[in-house]
């Protein structure tokens, strides 16, 4: 038994549809269920008693330390966070609350319960912190990429959350012997990506002929993995990573913002050409810059490859093409998403851009 937090969200789901595939071992996903979660992405568990969803917050020490109790998971895997960048320009109040005072809270209940355990299954608990390439701030053109040992220099609301939270997981380790991982990972794309981030926003609005929303110049680079390897690289590091080491998770594959916006244009101009038969990359339209829109991240994932053997197996041309044929074969789960909350933010983010 694993505790996965945040289970429902698009990185959390696709790591517990896998996992399950996988390792045939149960999962109990404790999950908010905020305008991100969707039960809906786990809708293939449905029945399945590996998978043992409760809806609640790793703000509540108490349901956490509940759920330690009755299940004794050998491990935490922690994904549980609010991950959009403009959501928290506009609001940060909810990513400190989950971030940092979540993380700590998860962190003091699971120190409490691992202290609690035996000393045999002590020694193989972990405590496994999914973080992100943002915490390490933005790069010029020519900087090395980001590598475990760059210092800490994170720009947005969001990433400042989530470097409080790296430390405070650092913190746990070195003062109280807690076993944990931390993973630091570029940008994901795939299946079950909520659409506020760039890739589904611009799959979906070039479908209903929207403008394709370039945020500055589009020349802002980032680097691209796709989410199945992020899953592996999670499951290899919580096998065999060393205790209280980070690891950088990258897909070796920087583009810029309108490099993204033309290949997803071009995939679907060949599987489902416009009506109008106009292209796709007509529809992009130049909006008003993010505030302190960090220009640059690259990830140097040498680490991880030499010391677990990890490597993308997707490239950025093939997981393009599966996500793209996913948003278009699953046009179900996009009515579904885009009905409620999301209509809302569309209108706060881009109605003054
Ligand atoms: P997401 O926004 O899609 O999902 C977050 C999930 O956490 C949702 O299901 C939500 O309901 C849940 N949640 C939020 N607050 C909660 C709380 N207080 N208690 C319990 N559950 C709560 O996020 P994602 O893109 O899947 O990212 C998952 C993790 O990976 C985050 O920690 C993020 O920082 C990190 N990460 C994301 C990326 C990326 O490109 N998406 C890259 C690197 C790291
Ligand atoms: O680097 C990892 C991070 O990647 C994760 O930690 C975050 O949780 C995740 O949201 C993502 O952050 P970004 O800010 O890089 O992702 P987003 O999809 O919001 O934006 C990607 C780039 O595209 C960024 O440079 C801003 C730009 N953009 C975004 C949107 C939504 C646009 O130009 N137009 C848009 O409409």
């Amino acid at each position: 038994m694993i505790l996965v937090t945040g289970g429902a969200g698009f990185i959390g789901s696709n790591f517990i549809l896998d996992w399950i595939a996988g390792e045939q071992t149960p999962v109990v996903n404790l999950d908010k269920l905020t305008y991100a979660g969707n039960l809906e992405n786990l809708a293939a568990l449905q029945g399945d008693p590996r998978h043992v969803f409760v809806q609640g917050d790793i703000c509540d020490g108490e349901l956490v330390g509940r759920l330690l109790r009755e299940h004794k998971p050998r491990a935490i895997v922690h994904f549980a966070a609010e991950s959009h960048v403009d959501r928290s320009i506009h609001g940060p109040a909810d990513f400190i609350e989950t971030n940092i005072n979540g993380t700590f809270r998860l962190l003091e209940e699971a120190r409490a319960y691992w202290q609690a355990l035996p000393q045999a299954e002590q020694a193989g608990f972990r405590f496994l912190h999914v973080s992100t390439d943002e915490v390490y701030g933005s790069l010029g053109p020519n900087d090395a990429p980001f590598s475990e040992t760059t210092p800490y220099a994170p720009n947005s609301p969001y990433s400042a959350s989530k470097a409080a939270s790296d430390h405070l997981v650092r913190a746990y380790h070195h003062t109280y012997g807690l076993p944990v991982l931390t993973t630091n990972c570029s940008n994901n794309y795939g299946a079950y990506q909520f659409p506020e981030k760039l890739i589904p926003l611009i799959i979906l609005n070039a479908l209903n002929g929207k403008p394709l929303p370039i945020y500055g110049d589009g020349l802002n680079v980032r680097d691209w993995l796709y989410v199945g390897d992020h899953c592996t690289a999670i499951r290899e590091v919580l096998k065999q990573g060393r205790l209280g080491e980070t690891y950088n998770v990258g897909g070796w594959n920087e583009k810029t913002n309108l490099d993204v916006v033309y290949t997803v244009c071009a995939i679907l101009d060949e599987l489902r050409p416009a009506a109008d038969g106009r292209p796709y990359a007509s529809l992009i339209t130049y909006v008003k810059d993010r505030p302190g829109h960090d220009r640059r991240y690259a990830i140097d994932a040498r680490k991880i490859e030499r010391e677990l053997g990890w490597k993308p197996a997707e490239t950025f041309e093939t997981g393009m093409r599966k996500t793209v044929r996913w948003y278009l074969e699953h046009q179900d789960w996009v009515r579904n998403v885009t009905s409620g909350e999301y209509r809302e933010w569309v209108g706060r983010n881009y109605g003054e851009r």
